[in-house]
């Protein structure tokens, strides 16, 4: 099972240079151009903040750029919301999320609620899209609602097992105080609910930068941004994003499953700077957007 693995499109309804000076579609199209010759994909798989400003032109863009991509290889391509998307939008143009290798939206199962969680089985994996997403705030939780849900779907084992796939990641960098504060705020109670299940895997984005971990003996990746990657070298306490796409192939089921590597597009661009946030400012956004 191979998947390619994106998050953070940030498109927007207008196209060119946003205030970055990143053109977001332009960000999307070079990765995916760039992955045009992976051999065996199964599935591509977006973890959230699709559309940067929740328009449905966004979600148009994203349908054709990413569906386009799945369609002509026979497919699916599976959408998850992050904090930056608008559920209603997102529901108008991708449904469920869940886009088969046709186009159309048909999961095999879908959390019955405005939240965005579905489930498709691709290759014997059950991928199951879940809906972090906190209206107006940055961090992100999973419902108690979908938590029971998902509680319900877990109780049969796939055939070769489940792979999570939501925005807010449930680990962070120690000492990264914006990812504490912008995290998913429940990470112990998904715990629980995956605990003793045939979860092997879980697929986040949102931190815009790679990191693995691990969640109560589950492997958990964060994949870095299609729009921007964020740079730790940064300062401490401050936070520099620089130019360049990057998606992630997952491959599953061999001896050494999960094997996750980084693709980086060939982005003359790549590495310069995006935007610089200092100490105060980044200071600012935690205490508007961060968990209270
Ligand atoms: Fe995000």
């Amino acid at each position: 099972m191979r998947i390619l693995h994106l998050s953070d499109t940030h498109l927007t309804q207008a196209s060119g240079p946003n205030g970055d000076g990143v053109d977001t579609r332009d960000s999307l199209r070079r990765i995916l151009y760039d992955c045009r010759e992976l051999p065996g994909l199964d599935a591509v798989v977006v973890t959230g903040d699709i559309a940067d400003d929740g328009s449905r032109e966004a979600y148009v863009a994203a349908r054709e750029l990413v569906g386009g991509f799945a369609g002509e290889r026979g497919i699916p391509a599976i959408f998850s919301t992050g904090n930056h998307d608008e559920r209603v939008a997102f529901a108008g143009v991708l449904g469920s999320g869940h886009r088969d290798a046709g186009g159309q939206d048909r999961p095999d199962q879908q959390f019955d609620g405005d939240a965005r969680a579905a489930v498709t089985l691709v290759d014997g994996y059950r991928v199951i899209t879940l809906d972090s997403l906190v209206p107006g705030k940055g961090f992100g939780e999973i419902s108690g609602a979908q938590l029971a849900w998902l509680r319900n779907v877990l109780v049969a084992p796939a055939p070769r097992g489940s792979i999570l796939a939501f925005h807010h990641p449930p680990v962070a960098v120690p000492g990264v105080t914006v990812q504490d504060a912008l995290g998913l705020r429940n990470a112990a109670e998904l715990a629980e609910a995956i605990a003793g299940s045939d979860v092997r895997l879980i697929l986040c984005g949102h931190f815009h930068l790679q990191i693995f971990g691990m969640l109560a003996g589950v492997p958990v990746w964060v994949t870095p941004g299609v729009v921007t990657r964020i740079d730790l070298t940064a300062t401490p306490g401050a936070e520099r994003a620089v130019h360049g796409a990057s998606a992630t192939l997952v491959d599953l089921g061999g001896p050494h499953s999960p094997v996750l590597h980084t693709l980086h597009a060939r982005d003359p661009q790549a590495g310069r700077t995006a935007y610089d946030i200092d100490a105060a400012e980044l200071a600012a956004v935690i205490a508007k957007l961060g968990k209270a």
